[in-house]
C-alpha cells in the first residue's frame, strides 16, 4: 500500500506559514518590509494584546488594485523579482512571495489598498489561506493591513506564545529597528492604545 501522499495546499501552506511567522513581531516584520518596498514616507504600526488579537500596519505607498490585491495572498506572489536572473539583483527587503499568504494561512487578515488618491480603492478579506470577499472602497493611497486572531487554527505556535506584554516588547524591538534604520521615513507605533514611538521622517 502506498504510504505517501502529496499534502493538500492549505496543509502545506499552514505548514510553510511557520518558517515566516513565529510570533506577532514576524507578522510586524514583514508587513513592515512590505511597506518599505512600496516607498512609504509613511508607517503606522498598532499592536493589541501583544500582537495576538490585532496588527495593524497602515502605509502611504505605492498601493495595490484590485488585481495584484487579490493576487499577493497567493504563495509564490511577488511583484519583485520575475525570473531567477533578477535572484542576483535584489533591491528589495522582500521577493519570496510567501509573507502575505503564510500570515492569510494562520489568521483572519484583511486588506485595504488603493494605488491613487482619485478612485475607490479595494478591500480584500481571507481566512485560512481562502479569499472570502473583496469589493471597492474608500482608502487613501496605500496599503493598510489588519491581522487578527493570530494562529487562531494553529494551537501548537499559540501555544509557544509568550504573554501578551512579551510579545509587546519583541513587536517593539523590531519597530525600533526600522526607526533606526530609517529615519527618512516617519514611523508610529501604537500599542493598546497608547502611542510609543513616532519618527517625523526626515
Ligand atoms: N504594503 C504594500 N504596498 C504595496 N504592495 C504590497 C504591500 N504589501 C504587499 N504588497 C504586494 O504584495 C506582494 C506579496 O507580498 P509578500 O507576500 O510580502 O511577498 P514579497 O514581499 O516577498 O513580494 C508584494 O510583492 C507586493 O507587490
Ligand atoms: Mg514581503
Amino acid at each position: 500500500m502506498r504510504r505517501i501522499t502529496v499534502l493538500d495546499s492549505s496543509v502545506a501552506n499552514r505548514i510553510a506559514a511557520g518558517e515566516v511567522v513565529e510570533r506577532p513581531a514576524s507578522v510586524v516584520k514583514e508587513l513592515v518590509e512590505n511597506s518599505i518596498d512600496a516607498d512609504a514616507r509613511t508607517i503606522t504600526v498598532e499592536i493589541k494584546k501583544g500582537g495576538i488579537s490585532y496588527i495593524r500596519v497602515s502605509d502611504d505607498g505605492i498601493g495595490m488594485d484590485e488585481e495584484d490585491a487579490v493576487i499577493a495572498f497567493e504563495r509564490h506572489a511577488t511583484s519583485k523579482i520575475r525570473t531567477s536572473d533578477d535572484l542576483d539583483n535584489i533591491t528589495t527587503l522582500g521577493f519570496r512571495g510567501e509573507a502575505l499568504s503564510s500570515i492569510c494561512a494562520v489568521a483572519h487578515v484583511e486588506l485595504f489598498s488603493n494605488t491613487s488618491s482619485s478612485k475607490a480603492g479595494i478591500h480584500v478579506v481571507a481566512k485560512a489561506g481562502e479569499i472570502i470577499k473583496h469589493e471597492e472602497i474608500g482608502h487613501p493611497k496605500g496599503t493598510t493591513v489588519i491581522v487578527r486572531n493570530l494562529f487562531y487554527n494553529t494551537p501548537a505556535r499559540m501555544k509557544f506564545l509568550k504573554k501578551d506584554s512579551t510579545e509587546a516588547v519583541h513587536v517593539s524591538s523590531i519597530v525600533e529597528k526600522f526607526i533606526l534604520g530609517h529615519p527618512e521615513i516617519s514611523i508610529r507605533y501604537i500599542n493598546n492604545g497608547r502611542e510609543v514611538f513616532f519618527t517625523p521622517g526626515a
